[in-house]
């Protein structure tokens, strides 16, 4: 069901209520894809849907108008999620004109054939009439690829951000006020925390660019649109983008036969002795890299621990910590520790190197380890480093 998200701006985007997938990004709220027309002298479409909902999005413009009226196809990003659906629009209308920047023309030429598409490259800046109102553009690398950019309706005083301040939400609803806040953040703290994390230092010049802007409403290519918690969305890009963390501790693991659980659980014990510390711990068999990245994104201190298994650590802390160190957190204090039974040498150290490797601030020159399982020596050990990680992170 479309809709009036201004006067004359529509929403006709797709609500995927049952992906659970997005390029390994576990979506278990599934997910929307917003694409928005403007309705003036001219007809534009700001973006649109990931292929298989195209007919979708056509039948939802033509309540508005028929495709072959459309004027301009803007495209702010040249992945397939927003882009796939341009193909088919312009199949149907080719004497439409496709407003983006050259590299988003560059990109789009190599995944789709574009061959005989009429462009219209612009640059950051850059004034463009819809006909009583005006558009304008301001390039924002890296926030989601290369070629992204954010488009601004200045009347309106509306962003089109593109996949910045989105989330992996689907709902009946479009706008942020109608809509539980807890639920909102939490799934755009996740968003950030899988997708945008690495480019924290594009995010932050993205903000001062967009900090000239008079915003009244913010039209992400996912989730909802936002209109009255701008602010709050806001700062938490600007905490995220600086690495600001929370009083927080996260330990994570992976166990064979309990040893590393168990030690898992003295420094969670020895963490909890620090009174107004959250303190997680997750098993990363029975958690997902997606709420486990989540979860690291505000914490100030992390242990991760795994049994050896074949000379390494257990497969499922490799998918975590090679999932973890694309993503990129900074400024965290970390050790790592778990149990061995004969290879004295092997998973807790290939953790401990990997952690060294992500830049992490290392509270121990070598992990703490156990030959089987481990001693009261061993865990009144842990508990003390528990105990420093809740401490460093109680500064915060
Ligand atoms: Fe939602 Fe980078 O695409």
């Amino acid at each position: 069901m479309i809709k009036e998200i201004k006067k004359d701006v529509f929403w006709v985007g797709f609500v995927d209520w049952n992906v659970r997938d997005f390029h390994g990004y576990e979506t278990d709220k599934g997910s929307t894809y917003n694409a928005y027309i403007i309705n003036d002298e001219k007809k534009i479409l700001v973006d649109s849907v990931k292929y298989p909902f195209v007919k979708d999005l056509i039948s939802n413009i033509e309540e508005v108008f028929p495709v072959s009226e459309l004027d301009y196809i803007i495209c702010n990003h040249a992945e397939p999620d927003h882009a796939s659906s341009i193909p088919v629009v312009v199949a149907q209308n080719p004497d439409v004109v496709v407003v983006c920047n050259a590299k988003c023309q560059s990109f789009l030429g190599m995944q789709f054939d574009t061959t005989g598409w009429n462009f219209q490259i612009i640059k950051e800046g850059d004034t463009f009439s819809t006909g009583n109102r005006t558009l304008t553009f301001a390039n924002t690398p890296m926030a989601h690829w290369p070629e992204s950019m954010v488009t601004y309706l200045i009347e309106e005083k509306l962003l089109f951000s593109m996949d910045a301040f989105g989330q992996h939400y689907a709902s009946a609803s479009r706008f942020d006020d109608e809509q539980s806040m807890p639920e909102v953040i939490f799934e755009a703290t996740k968003y950030y925390a899988n997708i945008i994390l690495p480019f924290g230092k594009q995010v932050l010049k993205a903000i001062d660019k967009l900090s000239s802007l008079e915003i009244d409403m913010i039209a992400p290519s996912h989730g909802i649109v936002w209109r009255s918690h701008i602010d709050v969305i806001l700062d938490l890009y600007n905490k995220w983008a600086t690495h600001t963390a929370d009083k927080k501790v996260v330990v994570f693991y992976d166990s064979m036969w309990q040893s590393t659980e168990i030690m898992a659980r003295a420094i969670v014990d020895g963490a909890f002795e620090v009174p107004g510390v959250e303190v997680k711990l997750f098993d990363v068999k029975a958690t997902h890299i997606t709420e486990i990245a989540t979860q690291i994104i505000d914490c100030a201190a992390f242990a991760a621990g795994t049994p050896t298994l074949n000379m390494g650590m257990m497969p499922k802390m490799g998918e975590a910590l090679v999932y973890l160190r694309g993503l990129a957190p900074q400024n965290k204090l970390a050790f790592a520790f778990g149990s061995y039974g004969w290879a004295k040498k092997a998973g807790p150290h290939e953790v401990h190197a990997i952690l060294e490797d992500m830049k992490m601030n290392m509270l121990l020159e070598k992990p703490i380890q156990s030959q089987f399982r481990p001693t009261e020596d061993i865990l009144a050990d842990l508990r003390a480093k528990g105990k420093q990680l809740a401490e460093h992170a109680a500064t915060k």
